[in-house]
């Protein structure tokens, strides 16, 4: 059977991870969250009190570098990957609110992104993989059969997200959420070193009115016609 590789592009909370672990059982792929890897950099430099006030301490970060571990293993009873840095399991961590605010800082680093595209690559160099983030149908994979864009209104992302953190027991505002939304696509679309934009040839999906089922028949129907 072919394999290729998907890759989810969009804006914070528009739903890619859902969309991409849904994909990633049904057809049987790898599905890897570049975001995550992304959030364990920005909690090991909030760690080491290399950011403070999203005042960051490149230089000093880019001397940890190779120091920082970013892994995944496979959880049998979550029938999910989770996130390890330096050996530490840290799939909860990455999710806080402190990590989310240092994060798009973080992750303008040129060598910070050096890094973490090599190893997202090597991780799709047998194909059968959907993969979700920011860069991935631009930089990670120019090349990936299937493209997507995924985009829905701010207020409906920070809606999810919020209900999302409540529902983890996060104690937050749903203001908080959406400043920390609008402020993520600012830095993301306009940071210099592979900011957030559509690839030519990636496929637009709005799921501002779409149900789960709706957007996944679509979706999978545009995989279909791939292999
Ligand atoms: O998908 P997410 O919200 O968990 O991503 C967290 C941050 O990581 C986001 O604000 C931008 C950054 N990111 C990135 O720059 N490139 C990626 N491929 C994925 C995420």
């Amino acid at each position: 059977m072919k394999k290729i590789t998907i890759a989810i592009d969009g804006f914070s909370s528009t739903g890619k991870s859902t969309l991409a672990k849904q994909l990633a059982q049904k057809l049987q792929y790898v599905y890897v969250d570049s975001g995550a890897m992304y959030r364990a950099v920005a909690l090991y430099t909030l760690q080491q009190n290399l950011i403070q006030d999203t005042i960051l301490d490149t230089e000093s970060l880019i001397k940890h570098l190779p120091s920082i571990k970013v892994t995944f293993q496979y959880n049998e009873s979550l029938k999910a990957s989770e996130i390890y840095l330096n050996g530490e399991n840290v799939n909860t961590e990455i999710r806080s609110m402190e990590v989310s605010n240092a994060v798009s800082r973080v992750a303008t680093v040129p060598e910070v992104r050096q890094q973490l595209v090599a190893l997202q690559q090597q991780m799709g160099v047998h194909k059968g993989i959907v993969m979700d983030g920011r860069d991935i149908g631009t930089v990670v994979f120019p090349d990936a059969e299937l493209k997507l864009f995924m985009k829905a209104s701010a207020h409906t992302r920070a809606q999810r997200r919020y209900d999302e953190l409540i529902g983890s027991g996060t104690d937050v505002t749903f203001k908080a959420v959406l400043e920390n939304i609008t402020s993520r696509d600012h830095l993301d679309s306009t940071r210099e070193d592979s900011p957030l934009f559509k690839a030519a040839d990636a496929i637009e999906i709005d799921n501002s009115n779409l149900s789960l089922d709706e957007q996944f028949d679509k979706v999978l129907a545009l995989v279909q016609s791939k292999l």
